[in-house]
């Protein structure tokens, strides 16, 4: 465990998934999941690149086991957790799972702390792929030291897992977790309406420097299709997460989503976008009058911009080459919702942009 970054090749791109918390909160159980994991393949998302089916708070029984061992809620998960993983890893996916560095979870049920090789062990056994640990009931404990203690947990099974860390950006985790899990949270938690994706979207745009390739910021989970949001705000905030680099973990009820809900969620360009190779983040190059224009660089020298307007009217924003970092004199432009090709442009982009939304364009240069 040295001072570098993670570079175990889990997360060569951000985690891509569904995870229970956003829309079902602590009612999960067995049905839920495997349910989830059958339409995550019924529903395009697997072959859209999604992976881990990962059940958060709530599946854990009141009390430890006679041995020390935490256990499903036996009425919730009557088979255990190992015959839903089982059944996941059938459908081509990965099994995630939850727990909290502190005394209990957030949810008040048994948590791991002094229990975390013991734990880590079982959910291996179980056939865990991907694990998030939460942050609650950890008074007087310091967040580095702990996590780097998971990390070895986790490393002893010698069973590859994917670590989530769920700090909620309060010690900077940015400045340390890169050597220590795979993805940490660097805000409280989102909410399925404007407002919060917004606020979280303004925390993100100084920490570009610190994700990449095995280590990624994690503006939290995503709320497309759920809450208030509309589809475009929906849109907006899957883009930018894309932009991001952000784990795209989805948040709403699979097994029942509108066509422009999973049209959202499978958009194999904007998808695209958050799994480039590269692997670097975008960032915010322009914000006046609640409108905000964001640049990502991606592998092979193209570039993708999102001109977000935050207001109630609509906007032509106008971005010019010189904010983009762009010599070139003319670009190809393609609009990555509408998955068509613009005109081509030369020394700047106009993009007409509805309240609520944004204009997603790749700029690739001839
Ligand atoms: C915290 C986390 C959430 C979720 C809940 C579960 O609030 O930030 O993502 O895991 O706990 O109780």
């Amino acid at each position: 465990m040295g001072l570098g970054r993670l570079s175990d090749g889990l997360a060569p791109t951000p985690p891509m998934g569904w995870n229970s918390w956003n829309r079902f909160k602590g009612n999960v159980d067995e049905r839920l999941v495997i349910e989830s994991a059958e339409a995550m393949v019924a529903s395009g998302m697997r072959d859209a690149g999604y992976r881990y089916v990962v059940v958060d708070d709530g599946w854990m029984a009141p009390q430890r086991d006679r041995d020390g061992d935490l256990v499903a809620d036996p009425a919730r998960f009557p088979r255990g957790i190992a015959a839903v993983a089982d059944r996941v890893h059938a459908l081509g996916l990965g099994f995630g799972i939850y727990t909290d560095a502190g005394t209990n979870t957030c949810m008040g049920l048994p948590a791991s702390l002094g229990y975390e090789f013991r734990d880590a062990r079982r959910f291996a056994e179980w056939g865990v792929d991907y694990l998030k640990v939460d942050w609650c009931h950890t008074s007087g404990m310091g967040p580095r030291t702990l996590y780097a203690k998971w990390a070895m947990a986790v490393h002893a099974t010698r069973r590859p897992i994917v670590l989530s860390i769920c700090e909620w950006g309060r010690a900077r985790p940015w400045e340390w977790a890169g050597s220590i899990g795979h993805l940490w949270r660097t805000t409280w938690d989102i909410q399925p309406d404007w407002p919060s994706v917004m606020a979280i979207l303004d925390r993100q745009a100084d920490l570009h420097r610190f994700s990449g390739p095995d280590h990624w910021n994690d503006p939290d989970m995503l709320e497309v299709g759920n809450g208030e949001l509309t589809i475009d705000e929906s849109r907006a905030h899957f883009a930018l997460w894309a932009i991001l680099a952000a784990p795209l973990m989805a948040g709403n009820d699979l097994r029942d989503m509108p066509d422009e809900v999973r049209g959202a969620i499978t958009a194999p360009e904007i998808i695209a976008i958050d799994q480039d190779p590269l692997g670097r983040q975008g960032r915010r190059v322009q914000s006046k009058d609640a409108c905000e224009v964001w640049l990502r660089e991606l592998a092979g020298g193209s570039r993708v911009v999102a001109a977000l307007n935050r207001g109630t009217a609509s906007r032509e924003i106008a971005v010019t080459f010189g904010e983009l970092g762009i010599d070139d004199r003319r670009v190809r432009v393609r609009d990555l919702w509408e998955r068509a090709d613009r005109s081509t442009a030369a020394g700047e982009i106009l993009a007409d942009t509805a309240p609520h939304s944004a204009t997603v364009l790749r700029l690739v240069p001839y």
